[in-house]
């Protein structure tokens, strides 16, 4: 009995003491008493965002103190403690107010903190907490006054900048608060880019590349925005914005904030990236993702050491950076993160380096045409590029060098080469070991062996090989994303289409034909009409338009030039186009989710001719017969870059006018948007908006989503059988959109790239006034005939 009393006893005693150390249920309090570790965690009152230990993913048995948002499934840490001083183990480190009342981080049951707030000379050390805000914030305090703050993580910025909290440049003590980004997405350290504002005393944010290389500013605050950062202050009413921005200047501090306007989005954070980009997330619930809000510089390339060293920059490609002839990925798993900042490292090592300068001569250069050089070269005073060459070769530390009339040369770092810079005509030539160049050259030797050897059987080998080798390179270049377009012959193009007897369509430009190149691989070849360019000017432009990839965007892959002749080739979509599917009478009436995913597409494609092409691309003739889908009803815009290729002074199809089409103003990509408007209204109501003879103002469905939009009942709008599954948010949006894209001022009308905000629910959009023009129109007993069913063929 007495045992058992005893054991009892113990248990409950062991008991006590255990609910003494962990009492920490979800509070949002540490006080002095407690200690947190292993998997406990500070919870905010809210339930917002969580404080305790985590692993970021790839990060083996390295554990770090951070503050993460708790209702959102994907990892997403704000803050970081111990960013340079990871933990091996949870479970015996533990968090703690320390008895000089300190917020501590004790590892390995040792005494002495890992990591602390540092607060000097605490007087009320005994009735210290810390306490763990809704807006992310971690205060450390007195226990009983909530404004005796001593300590609070927003003071400390890790690569995260929270709405509420302030980036400031304090003008007493000289202090500047500085975001750092994580050194790659499993490392917390502080890596190479970091934001802060200007040291110099402007009033302007810099960002930065180790500490010293400035690559992109935000521009000085004028009175309602930075002047680098036209998008902080819309002039347009359409995106009415989330954010409420506030600069302060006093003798005090100088500093910038940010406040979300609905609480409901609390899930915002601005960050640095590992990637070297300023960028505002937001959480998009219906995703589940984050989706960019705002991402600068725009230029991807412009971020200083973006691809690392020896690799190269190409703007707009799908993935930018990529390594020199000669060199391999550093890292590749950072790289396929998004994060090329490792750059690349030799194959094979420099003779030179390797054993002197005796050596050099088996070091060669190879050149590399149509670039942006880099920076930091030195100027020497050789005259000739045989010199220049020379020059480079006899130091060991030169790693390359290129002559323009000037002899430069680059030393240790050969970093932020800009690839196909068509508006230079700069070379480089860059230093590799004489193996890597010959070792090519071998393979070429054996390779004309080869072909040597098998002279003896040419007549008939040599055109079968030919003919397997066109075969290869069509189907190779048709599966293989090398970017080079395919210059086909006539004859060949005759017998892919079987001499063009399968009409796929007959576009605005020409009639399409499909041609199958094996069992699984078809094309639509499109004969151009109406064609009065050269056939240099020609192969130009095709060149530029093959240069176009984007998922949204129908992807050219070769073309034909022969005489007169003049033929594009695409990709073939089994799904054909968009019209037959919302027009057609066929029983697959496309759900909600799909169209609404097919205008997202659309917007994303156009998005992408309009503003991130070398050559901003208008399409002039938005419509359904031009949008194409793929097996998944992927939406690809077809046709884009026709309209300039053919020189046609006047595109577009009646009924997708904008109105600049026809007052004779210049048309711009908001021209564009107008007939995406048009179209979107065809892809809500599932039906032509010219459908009937006799269209009126009152069956006009423009005009009626514009007036139920006001009246709020924009439900009523679809018919049967497209209202199943309607996500009303997903509807009200939609229309909202289509309205704003059919405003005679093309001023008012959003930009492609904001649509695409707007449709992800990214950024808000007010309510749109019903479109005068279309008003207008629709009044004037004249234009009347604008609206026939006739006229719009
Ligand atoms: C904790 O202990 C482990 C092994 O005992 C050691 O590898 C690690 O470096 C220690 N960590 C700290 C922060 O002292
Ligand atoms: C803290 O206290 C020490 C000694 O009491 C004093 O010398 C020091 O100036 C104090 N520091 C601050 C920051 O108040
Ligand atoms: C609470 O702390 C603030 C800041 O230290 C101080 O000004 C205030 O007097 C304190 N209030 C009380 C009731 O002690
Ligand atoms: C700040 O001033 C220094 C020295 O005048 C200058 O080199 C630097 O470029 C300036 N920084 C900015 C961001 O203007
Ligand atoms: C910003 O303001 C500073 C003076 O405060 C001025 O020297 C600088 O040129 C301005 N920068 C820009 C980009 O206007
Ligand atoms: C960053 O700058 C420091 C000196 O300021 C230098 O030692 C270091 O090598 C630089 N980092 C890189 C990646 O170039
Ligand atoms: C450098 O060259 C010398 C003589 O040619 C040779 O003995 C030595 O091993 C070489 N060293 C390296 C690192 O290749
Ligand atoms: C190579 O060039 C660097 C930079 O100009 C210079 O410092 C170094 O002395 C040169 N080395 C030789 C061997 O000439
Ligand atoms: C050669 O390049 C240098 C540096 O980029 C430039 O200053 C110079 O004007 C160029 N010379 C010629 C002839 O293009």
């Amino acid at each position: 009995m007495a045992t058992w009393l005893s054991s009892c006893t113990i248990s409950l005693l062991l008991l006590l003491i255990s609910l003494q150390q962990s009492p920490l249920h979800a509070s949002d309090t540490l006080t002095s008493n407690q200690q947190l570790s292993g998997n406990q965690k500070l919870i905010s009152r809210d339930g917002n965002f969580a404080l305790g230990f985590f692993q970021p993913a790839g990060s083996n048995g390295r554990w770090y103190i951070g503050i993460w948002y708790n209702k959102i499934p994907e990892q997403t840490i704000v803050w970081v403690a111990n960013r340079e001083k990871p933990v091996s183990d949870p479970v015996s480190s533990s968090l703690t107010i320390s008895d000089d009342g300190n917020f501590i981080l004790l590892a390995n049951h040792s005494k002495s903190p890992l990591w602390s707030t540092n607060i000097k000379n605490n007087t009320a050390a005994s009735s210290t907490v810390a306490v763990l805000l809704g807006n992310g914030n971690l205060l450390v305090r007195h226990e009983s006054n909530a404004s005796a703050v001593l300590w609070q993580s927003f003071d400390d910025f890790t690569d995260t900048w929270l709405p509420g909290n302030k980036l400031s440049r304090n003008k007493k003590t000289g202090v500047i608060k500085r975001m750092i980004s994580w050194k790659d997405r499993g490392d917390p350290a502080p890596g190479l880019f970091s934001i802060q504002l200007d040291p110099n005393g402007s009033k302007q944010y810099i960002l930065q590349w180790n500490s010293s290389e400035v690559y992109w500013t935000t521009g000085n605050w004028t009175n309602n925005g930075f002047s680098g950062v036209p998008e902080m202050s819309p002039v347009n009413p359409y995106p009415s914005s989330r954010f409420l921005f506030q600069f302060v200047d006093n003798d005090e501090e100088a500093y910038f904030t940010y406040n979300i306007k609905n609480d409901a989005l609390i899930f915002t954070r601005t960050i640095i990236d590992v990637s070297g980009l300023f960028q505002t997330l937001v959480w998009a619930e219906a995703q589940q993702a984050w989706a960019n809000s705002f991402t600068k510089p725009k230029a991807k390339c412009s971020v200083y050491g973006v691809c690392g060293e020896y690799s190269k920059c190409r703007e707009n490609a799908a993935s930018p950076c990529s390594c020199l002839k000669g060199f391999s990925e550093n890292h590749p798993n950072n790289w396929k993160l998004d994060d090329q900042t490792a750059g690349c490292r030799r194959n094979i090592p420099l003779q030179c380096a390797n054993n002197g300068s005796m050596k050099a001569k088996h070091d060669r250069f190879y050149a590399i045409d149509s670039v942006k050089l880099p920076d930091n070269a030195h100027i020497t005073d050789a005259t000739n590029v045989h010199d220049c060459e020379l020059i480079c070769l006899n130091n060991c530390s030169c790693l390359a060098y290129s002559h323009n009339g000037t002899c430069l040369v680059w030393h240790n770092h050969l970093m932020n080469l800009q690839d196909n810079i068509d508006t230079s005509s700069d070379s480089i030539f860059i230093r590799v070991a004489a193996s890597e160049l010959s070792n090519s050259g071998n393979k070429k030797l054996w390779l004309i062996g080869i072909i040597i050897g098998g002279f003896t059987v040419l007549s008939f080998g040599v055109a079968i090989l030919y003919f397997l080798h066109r075969r290869r390179a069509i189907i190779n270049g048709l599966n293989h994303d090398n970017g080079s377009l395919i210059s086909f012959k006539y004859s060949n193009l005759q017998l892919l289409t079987r001499n063009f007897s399968e009409v796929l369509g007959a576009g605005s430009f020409g009639s399409v034909f499909k041609g199958v190149v094996s069992d699984t691989t078809a094309v639509a070849v499109k004969k151009l009409e109406g064609f009065h360019q050269g056939e240099k000017q020609f192969r130009a432009e095709v060149s530029t338009l093959g240069n176009i990839h984007h998922i949204n965007l129908i992807r050219l892959l070769g073309f034909c030039s022969e005489g007169a002749k003049r033929l594009l080739v695409y990709e073939y979509m089994p799904n054909g186009s968009l019209d037959k599917h919302l027009f057609g009478s066929s029983s697959t009436t496309l759900s909600w989710k799909i169209r609404y995913q097919i205008a997202a597409g659309i917007a994303k494609g156009l998005a992408y001719l309009h503003e991130e092409c070398r050559d901003c691309i208008i399409h002039c003739d938005i419509k359904p017969e031009n949008i194409l889908l793929d097996d998944s009803f992927v939406p690809k815009v077809a046709d884009f870059g026709l309209a300039k290729l053919l020189e046609a002074s006047m595109r577009g199809t009646v009924g997708y006018l904008a109105p600049e089409w026809i007052s004779g103003e210049a048309i711009t990509t908001k021209a564009d948007v107008f007939s995406y408007g048009m179209m979107l209204f065809e892809i809500i109501s599932g039906r032509r908006n010219l459908e009937h003879k006799e269209t009126t103002m009152e069956t006009f469905f423009p005009m009626l989503v514009a007036r139920k939009l006001l009246e709020g009942e924009v439900q009523a709008l679809l018919g049967e059988g497209l209202i199943n599954g309607v996500n009303e948010r997903e509807l009200e949006r939609a229309c909202k959109v289509a309205c704003w894209c059919v405003q005679g001022n093309e001023s008012s009308r959003p930009t492609m790239g904001e649509i695409v905000k707007i449709l992800e629910g990214v950024i808000d959009v007010g309510m749109p006034p019903v479109p005068r023009y279309l008003e207008v129109l629709c009044e004037g007993s004249e234009n009347a005939k604008f609206f026939s069913y006739e006229a719009a063929k």
